[in-house]
């Protein structure tokens, strides 16, 4: 018998944890996916692309896990409060994916006894190389989430007060902004946008398997690579001039407090 998932919100998150979910059938079979969800066009959507069920707000199905994936903005309380209505404590374990808001506020949307998993996800689950930071309540287990959660991703368990961190840190914005501004710099030095884009790729690839392989931190291999007076070593000092590290630090910091701002307003 495989298990049965809920979800509430059907946005860009869930669907890249149900594609990951249906692509990982055989290690995790599913006997039912529930979307309920809003937006009608978006739930025929994923109804005609992962083969889900549309729910109600209404419905109360046999559900192994309930995960709420709708926006901090939205009304999460209200959406807790409706899933301890529906749902059956000792049967369903409740994972929230929405970024910012606490496990002690979804407690209070749902009242005691409650299995609750807080886990910040992000995109790269569709490519295997998504981390999902998971702290869990007192009530739930690792066994309640681990095998759904390794679906779409590695799985970090962590306190609670990590989770922030995690969501600033992880999302791959960061990787993207930085191969716009390496593709753009091989434009600006003459060489052609496909040729620049396809070095910039190989170039991340290559360079984090490298240092996988080598199990160092990058500082070992820029030490090799800088000889002195050379051009590795020039590089970097203009790095240092312009704020680079700085920069990516700033936004990394920028995202996390964003991340708390966000889920500190939220209902
Ligand atoms: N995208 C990411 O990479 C990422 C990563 C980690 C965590 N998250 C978190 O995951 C959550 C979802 O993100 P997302 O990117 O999937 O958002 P999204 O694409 O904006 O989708 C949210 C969906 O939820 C629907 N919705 C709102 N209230 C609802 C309710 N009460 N019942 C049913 N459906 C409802 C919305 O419908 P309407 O548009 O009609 O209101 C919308 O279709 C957010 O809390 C976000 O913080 C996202």
């Amino acid at each position: 018998m495989g298990a049965n998932l809920y979800f509430i919100g059907g946005g860009n998150m869930p669907s890249a944890i149900i594609e990951a979910v249906r692509r990982k059938a055989a290690a995790y079979p599913v006997d039912h996916i529930w979307v309920e969800e809003i937006s009608r066009e978006r739930a025929e959507y994923l109804a005609a692309t992962y083969n889900t069920e549309t729910a109600s707000p209404t419905d109360a199905p046999d559900a192994d896990i309930v995960v709420i994936a709708v926006r901090p903005q939205d009304d999460v309380a209200g959406v807790a409060a409706s899933v301890a209505r529906r749902f059956d404590p000792v049967k369903t374990t409740v994972i929230s994916i929405v970024a910012g808001y606490t496990i002690a506020k979804l407690e209070q949307g749902l009242g005691h006894g409650w299995r609750v998993a807080r886990i910040i996800p992000n995109t790269l689950t569709t490519v295997d190389y998504g981390y999902s930071g998971v702290a869990l309540n007192g009530a739930a287990a690792r066994e309640d989430v681990d095998a759904f959660l390794n679906t779409f991703g590695k799985v970090l368990y962590v306190e609670e007060r990590l989770i922030d961190v995690i969501t600033g840190f992880y999302p791959p914005n960061i990787v993207y902004h930085f191969i716009d501004a390496y593709v753009d710099a091989g434009v600006l030095a003459g060489l052609p946008r496909d040729a620049a884009r396809a070095i910039a790729l190989d170039t991340i690839i290559g360079g984090t398997e490298f240092l996988k392989q080598k199990d160092v931190l990058p500082q070992v291999l820029l030490n090799i690579n800088n000889s002195p007076g050379g051009v590795g070593i020039t590089e970097a000092y203009t790095l240092n001039k312009t704020g680079f590290a700085a920069s990516i630090q700033s936004a990394v910091l920028a995202a996390v407090e964003r991340t708390t701002a966000l889920g500190g307003d939220a209902k």
